[in-house]
C-alpha cells in the first residue's frame, strides 16, 4: 500500500455504495409502484408467472431492504467509521470484496426471485447458495468495520459507531440461525425447525430485521448525519448510551408480537406484547435525541433542506415506533393483523424513517466524497423533500383508512351470527386507497428520480484529484 492511500480515506467505496443506494432505490421503489399497481388493477400481472404479485412482492422486499438499504448502511457506516475513527478502512482488498460481493447477492435475488426459487420465510427468501454468499460477505463487513474501529487514532468510540456494530453483530446472527436449512438441490432447501418452533424462530428473525437491520443501523446514521447537518453536538450523550442498551436490550424480545392467536404458547405472546409496549421508552428516548440535537438550530430548517429529510424522518420514527407497541397490544392486533393497516406501519417506517434518513445523510455526504462544497442545486433537494412528505402520507393515509375498514368488515356478524359482508366486499371498499397508495408511491419515486439527476450532476463536475485531495486524514 503507497503511502498517500494509507494516510487517507477509502471514500471509493463510499462512492460506489452511496450511487448504488439511489440506483437500487429506484428499482425497488419502482418495484413498489407497479406491485402497488397489481393490487389496484390485476392486469398489471401481465399473466406470466415472472411477473406475478407473489413472485414480485419479495423482490420489491428484498431489493428496497437489502439493496438500497444494505448500499445506504455500508456506504454511511464505511464514512462515518473512518471520519470517527481518523483511520483508513481495514481489510486491504476486502473492503472492494463487501462490495461486489453486496452487488452479486443483489442480481442473485433479482434473477432468483422472478423465477420463483424462494425457501419462503418472510425477508429470508433466498435460497441457500445465496445465504452462503450473504454470510461471507458479511463477516468481512464485520472484519472490515470492526478492525477500523480497532486501529482507531481516537481514544473514545462514537456512539454512532455502537450502532453500527450493533447490527452488523446482530443482523451475523439472526441470518445464520434462521437459515439453517437443509438443501435438496441447488435451488431448494427445508428449514432445519418445524411448525411453531419454525415461526418463532422466523419472527424472531423478522422482527429483529426490523430492529437491527432497519433501526439499529439507520440510528447508526442518525447519530452521526443529524448533529454534523445541525452542526451541533448530540443533545444527550448520556442519553445516547441509555439508549444503546435499551434498544438492544429489548428488541431481541419482541418477536412473538407477530404471533399474536397463533400455536404459540400464550405466555410468549403476551411476553412479546408487553417487551413491545417497553420499546415505546428507548425508541422515543432515542427520537427525542436525535430532534433536540437541533436546540439552537432550528432556525436552519427555513433554509437547509437536508436537515429537513433527517428532522421528518425522525418525526416518522416517532411515529410508528409509537404505533408499533400499539398494534402489539393483542386487542388492537386482533382488528389491524392481516389488514392493510400493517403495510401502512410498514411503510410509515420504510419510507418516513429508512428511506428518508437515508436520503439526507447520501444529500450530506455525496459532496463530500466527490469533492465538492454542496449538491449540485438545493432546490431540487427541497422538491425531492417535498415529493417524499407527500407520497409517505398519501401511502400511509389510505392504508390506515383500509386497514380499519378491512378489520371491521371482517368481524362484522349479523344477528344470527353470519359473517356481514363477503371477502370480495372488504376488497372493493379498499380500491380507493389502493389507487391513492399507486398515486402517493409515484410521488415518492418520482422525487428519488430527482436525487439520481442531482447526483450526476454533483458527481460529473468533479475530478478525481479532487475528491483524493479531501480524503485526506486530518
Ligand atoms: C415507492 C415506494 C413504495 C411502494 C409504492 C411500495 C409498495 C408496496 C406494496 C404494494 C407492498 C405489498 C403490500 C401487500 O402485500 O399488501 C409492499 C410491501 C412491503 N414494502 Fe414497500 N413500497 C415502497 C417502498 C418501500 C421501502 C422504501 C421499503 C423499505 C425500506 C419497503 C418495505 C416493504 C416491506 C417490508 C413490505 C412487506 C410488508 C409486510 O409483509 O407486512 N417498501 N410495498
Ligand atoms: C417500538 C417499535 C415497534 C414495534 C413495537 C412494532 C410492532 C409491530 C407490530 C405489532 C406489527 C404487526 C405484526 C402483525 O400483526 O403481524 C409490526 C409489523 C411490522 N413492522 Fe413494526 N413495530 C415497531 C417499529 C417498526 C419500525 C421502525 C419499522 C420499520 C422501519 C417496522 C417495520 C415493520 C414491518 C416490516 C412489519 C411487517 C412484518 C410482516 O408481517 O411482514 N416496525 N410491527
Amino acid at each position: 500500500m503507497s503511502t498517500a492511500s494509507s494516510t487517507a480515506y477509502n471514500y471509493k467505496v463510499v462512492r460506489q455504495f452511496a450511487i448504488m443506494t439511489v440506483v437500487w432505490g429506484i428499482v425497488g421503489m419502482g418495484l413498489g409502484v407497479l406491485i402497488a399497481a397489481q393490487l389496484a388493477w390485476p392486469d398489471f400481472n401481465f399473466n406470466l408467472p415472472w411477473t406475478s404479485f407473489g413472485r414480485l412482492r419479495p423482490l420489491h422486499t428484498n431489493a428496497v431492504i437489502f439493496a438500497f438499504g444494505g448500499c445506504a448502511l455500508f456506504a454511511t457506516s464505511y464514512y462515518a467509521v473512518q471520519r470517527t475513527c481518523q483511520a483508513r478502512l481495514f481489510g486491504g482488498p476486502l473492503v472492494a470484496f463487501t462490495f461486489w460481493g453486496w452487488q452479486l447477492v443483489i442480481v442473485l435475488a433479482a434473477i432468483s426471485l422472478p423465477l420463483g426459487w424462494t425457501s419462503s420465510k418472510e425477508y429470508a427468501e433466498l435460497e441457500w447458495p445465496i445465504d452462503i454468499l450473504i454470510t461471507i460477505v458479511w463477516v468481512s463487513y464485520a472484519i472490515v468495520f470492526f478492525g477500523t474501529v480497532a486501529t482507531r487514532k481516537t481514544k473514545h468510540i462514537y456512539v454512532g459507531n455502537w450502532f453500527f456494530g450493533a447490527f452488523i453483530l446482530t443482523v451475523a446472527l439472526l441470518h445464520v440461525v434462521n437459515n439453517l436449512e437443509i438443501p435438496v438441490t441447488l435451488t431448494k432447501s427445508y428449514s432445519l425447525y418445524s411448525g411453531a418452533t419454525d415461526a418463532m424462530i422466523q419472527w424472531w428473525y423478522g422482527h429483529n430485521a426490523v430492529g437491527f437491520f432497519l433501526t439499529a443501523g439507520f440510528l447508526g446514521m442518525m447519530y452521526y448525519f443529524v448533529p454534523k447537518q445541525a452542526e451541533r453536538p448530540v443533545y444527550s450523550y448520556r442519553l445516547s448510551i441509555v439508549h444503546f442498551w435499551a434498544l438492544i436490550t429489548l428488541y431481541i424480545w419482541a418477536g412473538p408480537h407477530h404471533l399474536h392467536y397463533t400455536a404459540l404458547p400464550d405466555w410468549a405472546q403476551s411476553l412479546g406484547m408487553v417487551m413491545s409496549l417497553v420499546l415505546l421508552a428507548p425508541s422515543w428516548g432515542g427520537m427525542i435525541n436525535g430532534m433536540m440535537t437541533l436546540s439552537g438550530a432550528w432556525h436552519k430548517l427555513r433554509d437547509d433542506p437536508i436537515l429537513r429529510f433527517l428532522v421528518v424522518s425522525l418525526a416518522f420514527y416517532g411515529m410508528s415506533t409509537f404505533e408499533g407497541p400499539m398494534m402489539a397490544i393483542k386487542t388492537v392486533n386482533a382488528l389491524s393483523h392481516y389488514t392493510d393497516w400493517t403495510i401502512g406501519h410498514v411503510h410509515a417506517g420504510a419510507l418516513g424513517w429508512v428511506a428518508m434518513v437515508s436520503i439526507g445523510s447520501l444529500y450530506h455526504l455525496i459532496p463530500k466524497i466527490f469533492g465538492r462544497e454542496q449538491m449540485y442545486s438545493l432546490g431540487l433537494i427541497n422538491s425531492h423533500f417535498w415529493l417524499a412528505t407527500i407520497g409517505t402520507v398519501l401511502y400511509i393515509a389510505s392504508m390506515w383508512v383500509n386497514g380499519i375498514t378491512q378489520g371491521l368488515m371482517w368481524r362484522a356478524i349479523n344477528e344470527d351470527g353470519t359473517l356481514t359482508y363477503s371477502f370480495v366486499e372488504a376488497l372493493e371498499a379498499s380500491h380507493a386507497g389502493f389507487v391513492v397508495r399507486v398515486i402517493g408511491g409515484a410521488i415518492f419515486l418520482s422525487g428519488m428520480f430527482l436525487m439520481a439527476w442531482n447526483t450526476w450532476r454533483t458527481a460529473r463536475a468533479s475530478k478525481p484529484a479532487e475528491y483524493d485531495a479531501i480524503a485526506q486524514i486530518a
